[in-house]
């Protein structure tokens, strides 16, 4: 299928070469949309300079290299070329797309196989909002890229290993297993580790408890192993509550937490003393890579091996880089974490190139996801300082779209059901509208709106089509009628949606969900004006007309399921 700005890409390219040889055929024609033509060309101003010629001499020479192309071109200026495309090029395309399962989209051959870290929550702590963001933009991530065909091998990166469990789990056994549980299921991990962490601090012969248990635990004793999946599966039971509400596609399957790390780290840790790439300092094991330096200008180290012997956060990102290339096959990696670990992946990834565990047929990237922040432009906390609790919070966005929509009628049933589906989206999308690694205040008001760039926008514009549909009395699918392209708003929208597919591709190759949702907030408003502008089930209206732009919605709702679902926000019939 064609986007309009590859096809005359190439096109464009073609006459480069024809009119000036074939070291032009890959030079980048600048095209961009145009307020004067639907697109602009402004290759002809840097190539004159190259070519030491007129602007529009050159600009002459590319259009007189078009004769057989599907518009018009016309030099203005000092040499730009402005092209409109012919409707009749537009309409088939349109028509096309409307018979194409896939919109557009194609598949990558041959599929890469992408590893995509995201989530990963601490089981020693709540889940708080900073896992939101970092649980959206992935999980939209990891749909786009098996929508095009990839092998998309999620990994929940959870924090569940480490020196906090020998006080949890003593604490554990304080309350009750049963009690534990209870408290962890319902989403009390804060307030299980702060009542733990109260005791490890004022109370000596707890804390000498805690130490004793981080040892047995450690060296795999198999009642504080069972203590400690006691305690980890309440805590997952309690995401998986919240994925489910989220919508989100992680399941058990993808959990790869740090603990799984645990039996490589010194294996991880001898190898890359055997090669080298370690050396002791100050009594750690450190990795040095190149070209990092701290503020006195001295080398910056990698610690994988703690003074005292531990291991810690870097240990098992390292055993994991190495899993991810070696044994899952990753011909990308992406770790969606929070910007402020910028520093440790960087690190990460340059020790792994250096032990030679990162090859350069496997890319590691950082998707850096940028603080959420309050009103008040400091990290998002609640009035009394906490951190904000996830479920909460989620409960508050359906509480919210529940307002929105309580004056249309609807049985309880459905009711609960659209407040669910409105308040999700509005969540996510927020998320997801904004590019991933700025800081974004989270404001509850600006993201239940039903006007602007928002979730409950987007899911208005599709069931309006929908509710065209119910008074058309036909189902979309069956609306195939060919699209005609006659009036302005008519042109405007089936051009917009013939770009649809290359979007996808690149959003996926760049990691930026936010462009797909200005791609559908664009959809979304030419279709507001083609509402205005071109009446569909109206009286009068002939019933060829009708059908024809009843075709045209067709596609047009297709388009904006497909990217919602592509981003993982809930799609709806009615509102
Ligand atoms: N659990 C970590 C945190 O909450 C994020 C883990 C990200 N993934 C990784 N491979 N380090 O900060």
């Amino acid at each position: 299928m064609t986007d309009p700005q590859i096809v005359l890409t190439e096109r464009v390219q073609q006459a480069l070469a024809r009119a000036f040889g074939p070291e032009h055929a890959d030079a980048d024609p600048l095209i961009r949309p145009s307020q004067f033509a639907d697109f602009q060309a402004n290759v002809a101003m840097s190539l004159a300079k190259r070519l030491r010629r007129s602007p529009r001499e050159v600009a002459e020479s590319i259009t007189a290299e078009l004769s057989d192309f599907p518009g018009t071109i016309e030099v203005s200026g000092p040499g730009f070329l402005n092209i409109t495309l012919d409707n009749a090029w537009i309409e088939s395309e349109a028509r096309r797309m409307l018979a194409d399962p896939r919109l557009g989209v194609g598949t990558s051959t041959p599929p890469q196989t992408i590893v995509i870290d995201y989530s990963a929550p601490n089981a020693a702590k709540e889940m708080h909002v900073g896992h939101l963001r970092t649980t959206i933009v992935g999980d939209s991530l990891a749909r786009m890229h098996e929508h095009l065909g990839n092998k998309v091998i999620r990994q929940n990166h959870l924090g569940d290993w480490g020196t906090p469990f020998g006080m949890l789990i003593e604490h554990l056994l304080d309350i009750g297993e049963s009690a534990a549980v209870e408290q962890l299921e319902a989403g009390q991990g804060t307030e299980f580790y702060q009542a733990a962490r109260a005791k490890f601090d004022g109370d000596e012969t707890f804390k000498t408890r805690a130490r004793a248990r981080v040892s047995t635990l450690q060296s795999g004793d198999p009642e504080t192993l069972r203590l400690w999946h006691v305690f980890m599966d309440a805590t997952v039971r309690f995401f998986n509550k919240v994925y489910a509400m989220l919508g989100v596609t992680l399941t058990d399957a993808d959990i790869a937490g740090e603990s799984m790390y645990n039996p490589m780290l010194q294996q991880t840790c001898d190898d890359l003393e055997a090669a080298g790439t370690a050396v002791i300092s100050e009594g750690a094991l450190c990795v040095f890579p190149p070209g990092f330096t701290g503020s006195d200008d001295k080398p910056l180290p990698l610690i994988i091996r703690k003074s005292d012997g531990g291991y810690g956060y870097a240990t098992t990102d390292m055993a994991a880089i190495r899993y991810r290339v070696h044994d899952l096959k990753a011909d990308r990696i992406l770790y969606v974490v929070g910007n402020e670990q910028a520093l440790h992946f960087q690190m990460v990834f340059a020790a792994a190139k250096q032990a030679g565990w990162l090859p350069d047929t496997t890319a590691a990237e950082h998707v850096r996801i940028g603080m959420m922040l309050g009103k008040d432009g400091r990290r998002f906390k609640t009035r009394s300082g906490e951190s904000v609790k996830l479920m909460d919070l989620l409960q508050e966005a359906v509480d919210r779209a529940a307002k929105l929509i309580e004056d249309r009628g609807h049985d309880e049933a459905t009711q609960r059901e659209i407040a669910h589906a409105v308040g999700m989206a509005a969540v996510k999308y927020a998320d997801l509208s904004v590019s991933h690694d700025s800081e974004y205040v989270f404001d509850f008001d600006r993201m239940v709106a039903m006007t602007g760039n928002t979730g409950p926008y987007m899911q208005y514009a599709t069931t309006r089509i929908h509710s065209i549909f119910r008074g058309a009395g036909i189902a979309p699918a069956d609306a195939t009628a060919p699209i005609v392209l006659a009036a302005p708003a008519e042109r405007a929208l089936g051009l917009h949606l013939l770009g649809f597919g290359e979007l996808v591709s690149q959003v996926a190759a760049d990691s930026e969900p936010h462009r797909l949702c200005a791609f559908l907030f664009q959809t979304a408003s030419l279709l507001s004006t083609f509402y205005e502008e071109c009446p569909v089930i109206k009286e009068g209206v002939d019933p060829e007309t009708r059908n024809q732009r009843l075709a045209l919605c067709a596609l047009t709702l297709r388009v904006l399921e497909t990217g919602l679902d592509l981003l993982g926000v809930p799609v709806l019939e009615r509102m």
